[in-house]
């Protein structure tokens, strides 16, 4: 949530700016600014909207080799230009764009900074109005930007700039994500994600929680809050370019859910070894037998997807499995077992709510494996053991392809885990999952008929049902976020058996009902269940799978391993999901209110 940039070299500041903030606008789009220094101060150019407004907005004819730049996603102050990042000191000496939460703002504004005159209504400018008092008393910069550190608590990833030393870009985090790029030729950039700044540079250095770094033109220095200077080496960031460009698509969730069929396999392929058996870290292996109850935690999609490892756990491993809504988690935990380990499911890697319990449940001195698609975020750091999505860099707020790579990756798990266990399967997941990748890609191509079912069930409605039974339900309710999410529908995902308890009330002539009948089992009383929302006016959508389809059903998914379903029926929900945002003419990328990597509690 927001993102930061800062470049200090000797090109041009503004439009090194520009790109990485329009590479990081995923994080948050209500705002945006920069500030870049040149021998008349500091310029600063800072709108309520888009980057592309910030682009219009920017005096072409200002230069600069040093500056900063931010994305914003309120959250203390509604978002408007004032509340807009770079923020400055009274003075306008210094200048600071933050990603994350001052949680005690109030109580160092009372006292440090009664008599200043505060500009916005932002956590944030209480920081650097901070380090100009601090200066005052101390009259070293450096200094006083590590006592300002040290006094923040919360999350925060900043940047500052010193009108008076354009030498220096003064950086620091906590709990909030941020890199310092290294370029070649006398310059270096600071960047929440590497993918902001890739088009620059592949080398980055990670920084810990709680350390300064200063910035120059011709290298950078991390040091610790009482001064120690820090050594670390860089590291490549393995991402091409073109991996986060739309290419030809309109939209990166379109090439996000086309991708699907090449991420399966390719997680095949990175968890197979030279015997076509999986391959997996052998510690992971041991903390799976070891444990004797399994603890999900995750948020949103991956929570959704945690929902189905569990069915695949349980049923193939025979380990007890809980999932739990990380915000939930941190504050009611529930008893836990003798010998839990932890599973955090995020594509992000960097979502607060499933970093805070992971902070708790490390200090308990539990085991945590995180499933990331980002192995150097923090979540990965921070566990125990990692296992990577292989998805490549999703883009569009709505996840997509992170869902479905984490179910594949939850059921080579589950497989894994049941073999050292010695159960006989007559399952093996790369195979199956190889049948899904094809399956996948006879989806994708039929895009036609998706486009159709959102014309002529969701135009006009202001609501919308997802019904299913067993894993159904699961994958009802993904694809209800996912309606909801990017088209504003109102939309539940509710077991078929449950509606009758309450909200079939809310059914009404046309109302919308998508129903998902893949699994055997519960084939005749899903199909029970649209029967009576249809007794009462509902327009009824039936998703089921070759070999339990009747006729009249509305779309038939090609039929692969049960246990795997969610991973074909979830396509027709997306894109269902992507034609209703686009028939509503919102913005199928970028949706209101939300932010792709949700870094604040
Ligand atoms: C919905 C969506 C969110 C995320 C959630 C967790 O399409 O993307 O619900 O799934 O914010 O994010 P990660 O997986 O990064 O922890």
């Amino acid at each position: 949530m927001c993102g930061i940039v800062g470049y200090i070299g000797t090109e041009d500041t503004k439009e090194i700016l520009l790109r990485g903030l329009e590479k990081l606008e995923y994080r948050g789009y209500d705002s945006a600014g920069i500030s870049v220094l040149n021998e008349d101060g500091v310029h600063l150019f800072k709108v309520k909207g888009r980057i592309a407004a910030l682009r219009d907005a920017v005096d072409e004819k200002v230069s600069s080799t040093m500056g900063i730049g931010h994305t914003r996603w309120a959250t203390h102050g509604a978002p408007s230009v004032d509340n807009a990042h770079p923020h400055q000191s009274a003075s306008g000496r210094f200048t600071l764009v933050h990603n994350g939460v001052i949680e005690n703002y109030t109580q160092l504004r009372d006292e440090y900074l009664k008599d200043v005159e505060l500009k916005s209504e932002t956590d944030t400018e209480v920081i650097v109005q901070l380090v100009e008092k601090l200066y005052e008393q101390q009259g070293d910069v450096t200094e006083a930007f590590r006592t300002t550190v040290s006094l923040l608590h919360g999350s925060y990833a900043i940047a500052l700039i010193d009108e008076q030393n354009a030498e220096k870009i003064y950086v620091a985090k906590n709990k909030s994500p941020l890199l310092v790029g290294l370029g070649d030729n006398g310059f270096n950039v600071v960047s929440s994600d590497a993918m902001a700044m890739i088009q620059v540079t592949d080398r980055f250095v990670e920084l810990m929680d709680q350390e300064v770094v200063i910035v120059q033109r011709d290298g950078v220095q991390i040091q610790k809050l009482d001064g120690t200077v820090v050594e670390r080496d860089s590291y490549v960031a393995e991402l091409d370019a073109s991996d986060i460009e739309k290419g030809t698509y309109p939209h990166f969730m379109l090439k996000e859910i086309d991708e699907q069929p090449f991420v399966i396999r390719k997680i095949v392929q990175e968890y197979k070894n030279e015997h076509d058996n999986i391959k997996l870290d052998a510690d992971i292996r041991k903390a799976m037998q070891k444990t004797d109850r399994v603890y999900i935690i995750a948020a949103g999609t991956s929570y959704h997807a945690g929902l189905v490892g569990k069915q695949l756990i349980e049923k193939l491993a025979k380990v007890p499995v809980e999932v739990h809504v990380a915000s939930e988690f941190s504050y009611n935990m529930p008893l836990l077992s003798e010998k839990p380990l932890f599973i955090f499911i995020s594509q992000s890697g960097e979502t607060a709510d499933s970093r805070s319990v992971l902070v708790q449940i490390k200090e308990m001195g539990h085991p945590a494996l995180t499933i990331t698609n980002v192995p150097g975020s923090t979540l990965s750091r921070e566990a125990d053991y990692t296992l990577h999505l292989h998805a490549g860099p999703e883009i569009a707020v709505a996840s997509t392809k992170a869902y479905t790579a984490q179910i594949a990756v939850l059921a080579i798990l589950a497989v894994d885990t049941a073999k050292a266990k010695g159960f006989d399967l007559d399952f093996d997941p790369l195979q199956e999952l190889a049948i899904v990748a094809s399956s996948m890609e006879s989806l994708c191509d039929q895009k036609e008929e998706m486009e159709d079912i959102a014309r002529n069930y969701l135009a006009t409605t202001r609501n919308c049902f997802y019904l299913g039974r067993g894993v159904d339900y699961f994958v009802a309710q993904e694809g209800a976020l996912k309606l909801k999410e990017i088209s504003y529908i109102q939309a539940e995902g509710f077991a078929g058996g449950e509606l009758k308890h309450g909200t079939i009330a809310l059914i009404e002539e046309n109302t919308p009902v998508i129903a998902l009948a893949t699994q055997e089992s519960v084939n005749y009383s899903i199909r029970a269940n649209v029967q009576e929302v249809v007794a009462r006016g509902a327009n009824a959508c039936i998703i089921s799978m070759e070999g339990l389809d009747q006729e009249n059903d509305t779309f038939v998914v090609p039929k692969v391993h049960e246990l795997l379903s969610p991973l074909v029926s979830v396509i027709p929900l997306q894109l269902i999901a992507y034609y209703a945002a686009l028939h509503r003419e919102c913005d199928v990328d970028k949706p209101r209110n939300l932010a792709k990597s949700v870094t604040v509690e």
